[in-house]
Formats: C-alpha cells, structure tokens, sequence
C-alpha cells in the first residue's frame, strides 16, 4: 500500500503540512530538530494510534494549539481509504474513515500499515521487556485488529485489578474471616477470571506471532550480519515455561494455566499489591548464539538485531498480502556500510519508503538513483514559536 496524500494541522512543530505522496521512495531532508521526525511519527501515530517517542498524547499537540488532526488518504491495491485523526489531549480521539465518523479510533487500526525503523529502535534490544511487548502488541492490532479491542479490555482489568490489590491490602489479608474481606476476595475472583480470559487471548496471539517471526527475525540477522552468531527470540512467560514446548496451543489451555497460576500466587499479590501473573509480566527473549542480546550485545549487534526485527515485522506483513509502508527514520548515518546496503536492497523493493535525513550525504550511493521524491524541511520563527515548513526557503533573519 501506499500513502497517496498527508494533512497534519497543528501536530508537534507542525502548524498545517499538506503533501502529494507517491509509490516509490520517498525523502524529507533537513537539519536537526526541523521537524522530520514529526512528520513520520504522525504516519506511525494513524497507523499504530500511538507514538513511538511519548507514551501520552500532549506533546504531540503543537504548543498553544487545543488539538491536532492527523489525515492520510491509503490505496492498497487500487481500493482508496481516508484516514483522519483527531487527536484531544485532554478527552477522547476521534476517528473517520471516508469521512465517515467510526465509534472507535481502533476502527483505524489496519487501515494504514507502516513499519518503523528508527534510532529508539535501539531500545527494543536493550530497553525494558515492555518495548518489547509492544513491538509484539504493535503486529498483532494492525494484523488482526480487533485484538486491539482485547489487549485494551486487558489493560483496564489489570489496571482495576492492581487498585484492588493496593486499595483493599487490609480485608484482602483478614480473608473470608470478615464481611469486609470475603467480599473483596469475591471482586479479586471476578477479577481474575476476566484477566485469565482476556490474558490467554493476548498471549495466544502473541505465542502465534512469535512462532511466525522467530524463523524471519533468525534469516534477517543472517542476511545483515553473516559473520555473527545466529539471533533467536522466544515468547517468555511468568506462567508455566512449560507452556511455550506446545506449538498450536490454544487460549483455553492458556486460560486454565492462568487462572491455577493467579491461584498459587494470590497470597504474594495481595502482600506486594500488585498482579505478578499475565501477559503485562511476559518479554520476548532475544538471543545471540547462547547469550541473551540485552547486556551482551555489541553496539552494532544492537543495531543489527532491531533491524531484523523491524524486516521480519515488513516481511511478515507482506506475506499478508500488502506491503506496509516502510519508514526509515534517520537511520542511514547510524548504520555502517554493509548494514545500510542491506536496507536499501529493502527500500528498493518496497512499495512505499519513506526517508528522513538531516543530509543527502547520509543516504547510501545506490539508494540515491532510486528516489522518486525529495522535499525540504526548514523552519521559521514566528510569534507562535518556531513552525516547521516543507519545500520553502527559510526567511532571512533581521
Ligand atoms: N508539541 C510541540 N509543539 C511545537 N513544537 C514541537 C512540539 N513537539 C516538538 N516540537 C519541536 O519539534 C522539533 C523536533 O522535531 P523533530 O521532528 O524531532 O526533528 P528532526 O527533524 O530532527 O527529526 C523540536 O524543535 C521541538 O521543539
Ligand atoms: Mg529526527
């Protein structure tokens, strides 16, 4: 698929960019903190309804303004779809498609595919196993979105869950010896059953999706870094290791193992006030030869390891049947040569690519003939703060 046409208004340094996209590559130069990555995280933001930088939505909301509205209209295989974004810091977002109101911006999900690479990337490698898990959380809702629905559903139950076991530490200790304590162990049992249902419907999806990218994520690592040892990543769980041997297990066994699990260790949650069993608990392991990444890794097994783990996302999305638009954001510079060309052999091939980059010099020789669009990012100072531009001469300073 491909992105035929972007609106932002008032999103991050953007007052209003309006810009004709085509197949092919696509690229966005201009110098540091212009406002490139603004531009591709807002694509990522319709895509994935959330940012790859924040975890909140304020500051994507340019400074002084009350919303942003992000547009893009998709053709996948000639079939035309408008997205549009209305993104409210401070209540609801509100989605359209065909200009169409939807009931929820989730209805978005799947309507725009993108795969991002870009220098946070790093930190699917060595950050915390929660990168991970979105990374993973990511493939799943634009794949099957629905399952944004459930892993949403499971994010409020835990969320209910944790205020219960922190809240109500004193009947929950008494036990089934008072009122008071039999009732909230009563709300902990309901709790659980909806957390083991909902938990074993994000875990399935996530062991599935495991199994499918292991082998991906294996040969992508191969093809960049031939002379190091052989990557792997596994699906690891707090619950029964036991669990991950049983290829095509399903959410029920899931579910069963869950519910025993909070069992055994109900006595510990309740003393530590917090739920230490489901999905929100698991990471996907990553491995080189015999060692974990994380911590063992080389600088640029680092680099080379998130970058397999983004064409395996491509690749696997492609065998759906659609290219996702792959967006490389400033990553040229950070890649040594052989890596690079690796990734332009990719870029190459994919439908739509979308480049930024602070200079011309960064990008690889070979890519350079392959690009069919190139704009410019500047910026001007103006009484409502410095604004990003595309394709326009900066004003001369007084
Ligand atoms: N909510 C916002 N309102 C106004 N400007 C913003 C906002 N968020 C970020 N910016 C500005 O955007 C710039 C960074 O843009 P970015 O796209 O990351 O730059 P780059 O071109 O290096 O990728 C910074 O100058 C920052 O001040
Ligand atoms: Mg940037």
């Amino acid at each position: 698929m491909y992105i035929r046409s972007l609106e932002l208004r008032d999103f991050r340094s953007w007052p209003e960019l309006k810009v004709e996209l085509e197949p092919g590559i696509t690229i966005f130069i201009g110098r540091n903190g212009f406002g490139k990555t603004n531009i591709v995280e807002a694509i990522g933001y319709l895509a994935h309804l959330s940012s790859h930088r924040v975890s909140a939505d304020a500051p994507l909301v340019r400074a002084n303004a009350t919303d942003s509205r992000i547009s893009a209209v998709a053709v996948n295989q000639g079939r035309e779809l408008a997205a549009h974004l209305l993104i409210k810091p401070h209540a609801a977002n509100q989605g359209q498609i065909n200009r169409t109101r939807v009931k929820s911006p989730r209805e978005l999900l799947g309507v725009i595919k993108t795969v991002l690479f870009a220098p946070e990337d790093l930190a699917l490698v060595r950050g915390e196993p929660a990168e991970r898990r979105r990374y993973l959380d990511d493939i799943i809702a634009t794949r099957r979105p629905r399952m944004a629905g459930v892993k949403a559903d499971y994010d409020k139950v835990l969320k209910q869950r944790n205020a219960l076991l922190k809240t109500a530490t004193i009947p929950l200790r008494r036990g089934y010896g008072t009122d008071e304590g039999a009732a909230a162990l009563a709300t902990l049992d309901t709790w659980d059953g909806q957390l083991a249902r909902l938990g074993s419907e994000v875990m399935a999806a996530r062991f599935a999706l495991v199994q499918e990218l292991s082998s991906q994520v294996h040969d992508a690592y191969q093809t960049i870094a031939p002379e190091s040892r052989p990557a792997a990543v596994n699906y690891k769980t707090t619950i029964d290791q036991g669990l991950s041997q049983f290829p095509g297990f399903d959410a029920g066994i899931i579910e069963a193992t869950l519910l025993t699990e909070l069992a055994a260790k109900r006595q510990r949650e309740i003393e530590r006030g917090m739920s230490l069993v489901g999905p929100h608990r698991d990471d996907l392991e990553l491995h080189l030869g015999g060692q974990p990444a994380k911590g063992f890794a080389s600088h640029g097994e680092t680099w080379s390891f998130a970058l397999s783990m983004r064409i395996a996302e491509f690749n696997l999305l492609r065998s759906d049947g659609t290219d996702p638009i792959l967006i490389l954001d400033d990553v040229f510079s950070e890649l040594d040569a052989g890596r690079r060309e690796k990734l332009v052999v990719i870029a190459r091939d994919a439908e739509q690519v979308i480049i930024t980059a602070a200079v011309s010099d960064d990008l690889p020789a070979n890519l350079a003939d392959a690009i069919t669009a190139r704009h410019t990012v500047t910026v001007r100072d103006t009484d409502d703060g410095r604004i990003s531009l595309l394709d326009e001469q900066p004003e001369t300073q007084p």
